[in-house]
């Protein structure tokens, strides 16, 4: 049945506001779906929730706090009664070396890309086991998920993090023999704001200098958000748990990086 078992469900989408978050939210509305969008931008949210046709709830929401989280379940189950689909994918850039970061910086990335994520899980998916219909859960870490990056330890980390999370969760549910489905999403290179605003007070200008690259790498070769997210629901409509929608940015590093683990080998140069 592919993507049109979605046709007329719910589909919850933090940090939809900008970037690959509005192309889900595109891909979920032509698919005929309902929108829960969710943001800490809550302008930028309802303007963008204005374009869309169909029915749509702009929850202003900020995913590092748990009682946030909690409300925009709360009126999910309240407005529409059920969820079908669940994108946790608001998440923020940091960078600059690891040890000048401030620990509130630090904190930030574990709050928004870690904790973002958990919240979602601890509100959301207790309702989905008590409805005991199908549903499917999608977590965002990153190509940087797999590949540390130098410049962005707290990125890479927390997305380290949510790697293992979503692992275990996807477990879990198969222990409980649950009818939701889960997957890792990895995007590469995805135009959208994420390299915006990643600096605290001061920019090293090594951090500023891998920013500008960032940048243009995403320019010239990011995939826009809707070509993206075409590709994550044909992903999720064929089962796949690995989203990994850009192969090309993710393989051979990928395979290189294992394979060096295996023997054994020291990293190899990253920058
Ligand atoms: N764009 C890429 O190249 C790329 C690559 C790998 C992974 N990702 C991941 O994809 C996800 C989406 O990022 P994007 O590239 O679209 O970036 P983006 O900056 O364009 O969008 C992220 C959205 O999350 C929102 N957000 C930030 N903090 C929040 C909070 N506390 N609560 C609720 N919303 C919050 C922002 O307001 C913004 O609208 C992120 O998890 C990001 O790490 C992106």
């Amino acid at each position: 049945m592919g993507e049109l078992r979605f046709q007329g469900g719910v589909a919850v989408i933090t940090g939809a506001a900008s970037g690959i978050g509005t192309g889900l939210a595109r891909k979920a509305a032509a698919l005929g779906m309902r929108l829960v969008l969710a943001d800490v931008q809550e302008r930028v949210l309802r303007d963008f929730a204005a374009t869309l046709d169909g029915d749509v709830l702009a929850m202003p929401t900020d995913v590092a706090d748990a009682a946030s989280v909690e409300r925009l379940a709360q009126n999910t189950y309240e407005r529409f009664g059920s969820v079908d689909l669940l994108f946790n994918n608001a998440g923020v850039l940091t960078t600059g070396f690891s040890w000048q970061i401030e620990p509130e910086r630090w904190k930030r990335s574990f709050d928004i890309n870690f904790n973002g994520v958990l919240h979602g899980l601890r509100s959301f998916v207790p309702r989905l086991l008590k409805a005991g219909r199908p549903a499917h859960i999608v977590n965002t870490s990153s190509v940087g998920g797999f590949l540390p990056s130098p410049l962005m330890a707290p990125y890479s980390a927390s997305k380290f993090a949510v790697l293992a999370l979503t692992e275990s969760l996807r477990a879990e549910l198969e222990m409980l023999k649950a009818p939701v489905g889960v997957s890792l999403l990895a995007p590469g290179p995805v135009q959208s704001g994420i390299f915006n605003d990643p600096f605290g007070p001061q920019a090293d200008p090594a951090a500023q200098a891998f920013v500008d690259s960032m940048r243009t790498l995403l320019t010239r070769h990011g995939l826009t958000p809707d070509a993206f997210a075409e590709r994550v629901f044909a992903s999720i409509a064929r089962g796949q748990y690995w989203l990994i929608p850009q192969p090309e940015a993710f393989d051979e590093p990928f395979r290189q990086r294992n394979e060096d683990i295996a023997a054994r080998r020291n990293p190899r140069p990253l920058w």
